[in-house]
């Protein structure tokens, strides 16, 4: 619901298919804030692996998901994610952590924590937040539902020039295999809702970020759909 904040958009879609770089885009566009679900799964897997602590370590993940504090900075004051005060922006984007975060995403008890931080974020609206069940479990309500497809092709080689204007050293085909993988284990995963409807579907193969971008902005002001 619409709150004096502004809208809550939610961005929803496979992976690879540009939700963050579209939802960023909105985001600065309508003057909202940015909600990266994502980044948070994978601040607690990048913890959560340098402590040790493996997916299956229930136990000492729920000490971990007590003590963890997130911190999403505002893109406007530079868009940094801290965890318990130390940039990790850079290191949840390694091709490492893509590979494992999946299967911390898979524990309920750790979906159950971050669902409830993220509802707590977004709540009073004035936000674009994007992930995996943003539009199913997250903000089933959000005044604008969108779901984003793209071939699997073209996502792999939008990745594959993310990490190469990062520097990361990974070859087309390695990322084209990775995505493969996730949409699989995304396929079987269960995000704990049903895709919510309304929502409208955007596939983004052959069309440009900002055009993107332009269609969500012209539905958020028309005021969600
Ligand atoms: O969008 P991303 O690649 O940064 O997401 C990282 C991982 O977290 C990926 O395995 C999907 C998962 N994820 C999730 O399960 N739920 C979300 N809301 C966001 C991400």
């Amino acid at each position: 619901m619409a709150g004096d904040r502004g809208l809550i958009v939610a961005i929803d879609g496979v992976v690879g298919a540009g939700k963050s770089t579209v939802a960023r885009g909105v985001a600065a566009a309508l003057g909202y804030r940015h909600l990266d679900t994502g980044a948070m799964y994978r601040a607690v897997a990048l913890t959560a692996g340098r402590q040790g602590i493996g997916p299956a370590d229930s136990g000492r993940l729920q000490d971990l998901l007590a003590a963890i504090h997130i911190d999403l900075e505002p893109e406007t004051e530079g868009g940094r994610i801290r965890v318990d005060g130390q940039d990790v922006s850079d290191a949840i984007r390694s091709p490492e952590v893509s590979r494992v975060v999946g299967s911390y995403a898979d524990i309920p008890a750790l979906r159950r924590a971050l669902v409830q931080q993220q509802q707590a974020l977004g709540h009073l609206g004035g936000i674009v937040a994007e992930g995996r069940d943003m539009t199913s479990v997250v903000f089933p309500c959000a005044d604008l539902k969108i779901f984003m497809v793209a071939d699997l092709g073209e996502r792999a080689l939008r990745r594959y020039r993310e990490f190469a204007a990062k520097g990361v050293v990974i070859t087309l085909e390695q990322v084209r295999a990775d995505i493969e993988q996730r949409d699989d284990e995304d396929a079987r995963r269960d995000y704990g809702g049903q895709r919510a409807s309304p929502s409208v579907e955007l596939d983004t193969t052959g069309l440009n970020i900002p055009g993107v971008v332009e269609r969500i902005i012209s539905l958020a002001r028309k005021g969600g759909a």
